[in-house]
Order: structure tokens, then C-alpha cells, then sequence
């Protein structure tokens, strides 16, 4: 009797499972492969830049800056730059493609390299010429964040137009001589180039701002963490990082100096609402992306925090940078909606035309290098920011 009660609780477990997945069958992951010859994006299929490959560009970025022309001058392009994980979840080089159209994607290579082993920086050309002067212990400190069993993630690439040179921040982790856990230094590091397709010299990884004494730190135990991180360029140039902090519980927006390179201020000299700001302290956000709207209105969103797994997604929005901020919810409206179709937030860009496009993460934990890239157009809807499936479009 007890196995005949089992075994109707699995035939309706299963119908039940066959229902949810036919309504997820409408976002569901594509078994073919993306023509960019189409000109159409196909969210969930797999994506292949011009050689045919899968593009790696993973946790990453789109917009448009100038870019090398091959006749010493510069010339605009969509830039798409992310973790490649053909290596896995550790050792992601950063890599970096090139579009006219955001259809058709030329590789250019990691921008930003995994260092293979400490002797490379010591005897491969490519790494000598790139670390000149530098002493054995920063030679040391080098290969301790960009060594290939380092975790380097979500990498942001910002043009610093004032001093010409390209200024790449990433989330750089790994474990500590207490912790074995790959999640434990909990830094944010910076690298700089002449060029958006590199070499990126490692300028060095840091802790960031931290909560004012006057506030309630959800994570004392250790100060000024930074984890999924993104850059924003406002209009007068000022850049930022956003970033996770307080052991992922609290997201903070910093303000970074005029070349990019570090914070607007040490963290301890940095004036709290001048320098920085601590938001939606212990609501647990990943993956932030910060814009401003064709309205002036700054749109934050994000993720919680579910590893791989995919979750509902939140929007707050302010009229200034480091002012009050509102819950607008979930931006995801329709089927799919409460896990974000099935993806994590990385990016929202414009077209040319104006189209305000959703990057989000497919995340593949079984296989990182073939989880899927979603885009998906972006309203706004009155001063809501609003995101809805499709299956097929163009911009
Ligand atoms: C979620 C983060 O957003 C990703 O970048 C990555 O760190 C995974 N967690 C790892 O589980």
C-alpha cells in the first residue's frame, strides 16, 4: 500500500513538473547555435563570434567606445568585454570582441591574462615586457591575483577619455591561508592598458569603502569586502563601482578618482554620502548594474544571492547618484519573471538607435564556458524600468 501512495505522489509530482516546464518551454535554453548573419538575437541559443567559437565573455559588459582602427587612429565600436571561462570557474582570462552591429563579434583575446605559473612572469615574453621593473614581491602579489587557480570575475572595462587609457576593475578572490573556500579574499582588483584589446598591466587589488561607524555593519568581521562588482560612467565623467560588500549583504556605489585607477578617497579618509554610500544594507544583492536613463534617473539592479542558480531580480532607482534610493520591484514582468528568465544581471546598454538592452547570465555550473547569454529589450515604462521575454528580436 505504502509503495502504491509513492508512486501516485511521483506520477503527480511529474505532471506537475511537465506543467511547470511547459511554461517555462517559452524562455528555455536553444540546442542550435546563433547565425549572426541573421541579425536577430536568439536568447538561450548558443552564441559564436566570427571564427565560429563560443563567445567567452561571461559575467560581462557591452558599450560603445573607441577602439584601435589598425591605422594608428581610433574608431567607435560595441565592445564586449567578460570572464572567459574556457578554463572553468578559475584562471578567467578576461576576454574582449568587437561588433558593428552587437550581431556579428570579432575576438581579439583575453585582454587581461590568467598568469599559467609564477616562472611566466619570470621567463614568457609576453609577461617580461608587460611587468618590467617590477620586483620579485610584486612580481609575487601579481601572480597571487591573476594566478590560473584565482577566481577573476565580473571584469568591467571603463575609457578614461582625459588620460586615454583603458581602466579594467574585477571581482578578484580566491582562498586564504585560514580558508580554503574560493571565496575568501573578497577584493576588487584593477588593471590598465593603452588599448581596450590589451595588454592590461595589474595595478594591484584592494579592499574599498567601509561601513561609517554611525551605521550598522552587517559583516564587522571583515571591513571594506568587495565581491560582483560593475562600473558606471555618468555624464561629467565621474566614474563609479558598485559593489557587493558586508559578506554580499549590503551593496555600496563608490566613487572612483579622475583616472579610474582607485577610489575618490581611502577608505579610511572617504566622507560617507561625498565618497560613497551603502545601500539596502543586509537585502543581500549580487550582480549589480548601474545606469542612468534617458530620463537622468540612475536604475540600479540586481540579483540575490543563489550561487549558479538563477533568481528574482530587484530594481531601485534615485534621482541622484548618492541620494535616496526607491524599491521599484521586479523589473521582469510576464512568464519567467521570478527567476529573471532564468538568468543573473550583468549589463544594460543602448543600441545605437536608443534600445536599451538586458545582459543577464545563463549560468552553466555544470559547464561554465556554455552557459547562455540573454538579451532582452528594455522599457521604460512611465519611470519603471520593465523587461520582458523574447524569443527572437533585433534592435
Ligand atoms: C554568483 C555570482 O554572481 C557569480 O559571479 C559567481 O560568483 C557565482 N555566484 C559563484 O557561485
Amino acid at each position: 500500500m505504502r509503495k502504491l501512495v509513492f508512486l501516485l505522489c511521483c506520477v503527480l509530482l511529474a505532471s506537475l513538473w511537465g506543467c511547470s516546464s511547459s511554461t517555462s518551454f517559452l524562455y528555455a535554453n536553444r540546442d542550435i547555435s546563433l547565425d549572426p548573419d541573421d541579425g536577430v538575437f536568439l536568447p538561450g541559443a548558443q552564441w559564436r563570434d566570427m571564427d565560429g567559437e563560443l563567445i567567452q565573455a561571461h559575467g560581462g559588459q557591452v558599450q560603445r567606445m573607441p577602439v584601435p582602427d589598425g591605422s594608428g587612429g581610433t574608431v567607435e565600436r560595441y565592445v564586449w568585454v567578460g570572464e572567459d571561462k574556457r578554463s572553468g570557474h578559475l584562471g578567467n582570462g578576461v576576454g574582449v570582441y568587437t561588433s558593428e552591429d552587437l550581431y556579428h563579434w570579432d575576438f581579439h583575446g583575453d585582454a587581461l591574462r590568467s598568469v599559467p605559473s609564477r616562472e611566466a612572469l619570470d621567463q614568457d615574453s609576453y609577461f617580461t615586457a608587460l611587468y618590467a621593473g617590477y620586483t620579485p614581491e610584486q612580481l609575487d602579489e601579481v601572480f597571487a591575483v591573476l594566478g590560473a587557480d584565482k577566481v577573476i570575475e565580473r571584469p568591467k572595462m571603463l575609457y578614461n577619455a582625459a588620460t586615454g587609457k583603458y581602466v579594467i576593475w574585477f571581482h578578484s578572490d580566491g582562498p586564504t591561508a585560514k580558508n580554503s573556500y574560493y571565496y575568501d579574499i573578497g577584493m576588487a582588483g584593477c588593471a590598465i592598458s593603452d588599448s581596450p584589446f590589451g595588454p592590461f598591466q595589474l595595478l594591484g587589488r584592494y579592499r574599498l569603502s567601509q561601513c561609517p561607524e554611525d551605521q550598522i555593519d552587517c559583516y564587522p568581521a571583515s571591513k571594506g569586502e568587495a565581491r560582483d562588482m560593475n562600473l558606471f560612467q555618468d555624464t561629467d565623467g565621474t566614474g563609479y563601482i558598485v559593489y557587493t560588500s558586508e559578506n554580499n549583504k549590503t551593496l555600496y556605489i563608490s566613487k572612483l578618482n579622475s583616472e579610474y585607477t582607485y577610489l575618490s578617497a581611502d577608505p579610511e579618509e572617504a566622507v560617507y554620502g561625498e565618497d560613497y554610500i551603502r545601500i539596502f544594507p543586509g537585502a543581500m544583492r549580487e550582480a549589480p548594474v548601474l545606469i542612468r536613463g534617458d530620463n537622468g534617473r540612475y536604475y540600479l539592479m540586481s540579483s540575490s544571492t543563489t550561487g549558479w542558480a538563477s533568481n528574482q531580480a530587484r530594481v531601485w532607482s534615485a534621482d541622484s547618484i548618492f541620494g535616496a534610493w526607491r524599491n521599484d520591484g521586479n523589473p521582469c514582468v510576464g512568464d519567467g519573471a521570478s527567476v529573471t528568465f532564468d538568468t543573473q544581471s550583468t549589463s544594460l546598454f543602448q543600441a545605437e538607435n536608443g534600445q536599451w538592452i538586458y545582459y543577464g547570465d545563463r549560468w552553466n555550473g555544470e559547464n561554465l564556458m556554455d552557459s547562455r547569454y540573454i538579451w532582452l529589450p528594455v522599457q521604460f515604462e512611465g519611470d519603471r524600468l520593465t523587461i520582458r521575454w523574447q524569443s527572437r528580436w533585433s534592435w
